[in-house]
């Protein structure tokens, strides 16, 4: 197993490229399973999570050609034969119960393993399951699977999402197109991935309204498969916003190239709120030093409000703000392990339910520290950064799901930064 280990107390200069969004490409992977024709992906990261998606398409019967250097994949899912998503995958990526809504709509049943508990709370998938039957698919759970069944294929219908849900409202949008007639989700997700989803489907000829609203009205194709054009994934807006905390934590000055400024708004409102510069010069943001790093309030919210998948980061980062932040997680219940391996940093922080209080600015020192889920992961990195001395990182196979070349990119920005093995 390989481990990172990370020299403190540098300072970070240069630019440094940001990949593809993970989970525009995930959700857009298995929409080829939509498609008529082979489709060509660009910019898409080289990650764990997308070499394992990939592999569930094999599985599934379809073929695939990667071509690493140019970050461009090329998917046939003519020959796809197989609907089970066995357990093998899916433990490895909850993110595969996406193949849900595509496999039932193209072949009128599926099984799915379930995915099982996750390190960062429930994650049940009963919002997908729901969607479904509302779709008219009739659902068991057998031996650890949805075993989903619509004989006669699915049927357009109003899915109300209780909660709003990211992989939920991709799953739906892709069942609800090959379904016959029309579908109408209220409460849906309006995140970036899911937009990029809507219009990639939108231009091989689905008509669906309301894309980025939280209504979306999808026009089923009743069966026929649909001309899925070439895709470029958009920009990594947690890459984007987790390279812009490295520049803050270590107080910086760097640039990110090729970013979405737009997908980062709430992200940026907070590190200009703590006093760090921010310059935005088209797809590229600089952030510069702050003179006094003053502390943060956050609230995580579903888009546009300020992700979650951020909210590690920033934790991190209000170690060294001068003053108590506090940051509330309101959407899943047990986002907070990086808390205990921050503390081994000498960070002093409160946990009281879903709130944490981050007193700074605190000194940290060298530890030996434990991943435990992606993006508290990358806390860990970046706090790792400012400690003193050497801090060795353990289990980063959780950054490799999400991150592309962390240390590589890390490095070129002057981090001391090293990947070793166990
Ligand atoms: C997606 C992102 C993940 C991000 C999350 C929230 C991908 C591949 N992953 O995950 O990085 O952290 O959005 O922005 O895009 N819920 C239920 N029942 C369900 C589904 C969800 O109760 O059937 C709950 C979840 O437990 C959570 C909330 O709804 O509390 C939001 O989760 P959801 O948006 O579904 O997250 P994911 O789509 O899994």
């Amino acid at each position: 197993m390989d481990y990172l280990k990370i020299e403190g107390g540098h300072k970070l200069s240069g630019s440094v490229k940001i990949s593809g969004a993970k989970n525009a490409a995930l959700p857009l992977i298995v929409s080829t399973l939509l498609s008529k024709r082979e489709v060509e992906l660009r910019n898409v990261p080289d990650v764990v999570d997308i070499s394992t998606l990939l592999k569930l398409i094999e599985m599934l019967g379809g073929r695939y050609t990667r071509e690493m250097s140019s970050s461009k994949v090329v998917i046939d899912t003519k020959e796809v034969n197989e609907t089970k998503a066995i357990y093998d995958i899916v433990r490895k990526m909850r993110a595969s119960v996406l193949t849900l809504g595509p496999l039932l709509s193209r072949f009128g049943r599926c099984e799915v393993s379930l995915p099982g508990g996750c390190a960062i709370g429930a994650r049940p998938v009963d919002l997908h399951i729901k969607a479904m039957q509302t779709l008219g698919a009739e659902i068991e759970i057998k031996g650890g699977y949805i075993v989903a069944n619509a004989k006669d294929g699915l049927k357009g219908g109003v899915v109300v999402f209780d909660k709003i849900t990211v992989t939920g409202t991709e799953n739906v949008i892709m069942a609800a197109s090959l379904a016959k007639g029309t579908t109408k989700i209220v409460n849906a997700a309006k995140e970036p991935e899911v937009i990029q989803l809507c219009e990639v489907l939108q231009k091989g000829g689905l008509n669906i309204k309301g894309v980025g609203s939280d209504e979306i009205i999808i026009e089923g194709s009743g069966g026929e498969l649909f001309d899925i054009d070439s895709i470029d994934i958009i920009p990594d807006r947690i890459e984007a916003g987790t390279y812009l905390c490295a520049g803050a934590i270590t107080n910086s000055e760097i640039e990110i190239q090729d970013a979405e400024p737009n997908h980062l708004k709430s992200v940026l409102n907070k590190l200009e709120g703590m006093g760090f510069g921010i310059t935005i010069n088209g797809k590229n943001i600089s952030i510069s030093p702050a003179k006094i790093v003053k502390p943060v309030e956050i609230i995580t919210a579903e888009y546009p409000g300020f992700p979650t998948d951020m909210q590690a980061q920033f934790m991190a980062l209000a170690t060294q703000a001068d003053g108590s932040s506090i940051i509330e997680e309101r959407l899943f219940e047990n986002r907070f392990m990086h808390v205990s391996e921050l503390h081994r940093l000498g960070a002093s922080i409160h946990l009281r339910g879903n709130t944490a209080t981050i007193n700074g600015k605190t000194p940290l020192r060298n530890a030996e520290l434990m991943a435990t889920d992606l993006r508290a992961s990358s806390a860990l990195v970046l706090a790792a950064l400012v400690a003193k001395g050497e801090t060795s990182i353990h289990r980063i196979y959780h950054l490799d799901r999400g991150y592309e070349n962390l240390e590589v990119k890390l490095g070129a920005l002057g981090a001391k930064i090293e990947r070793l093995k166990e």
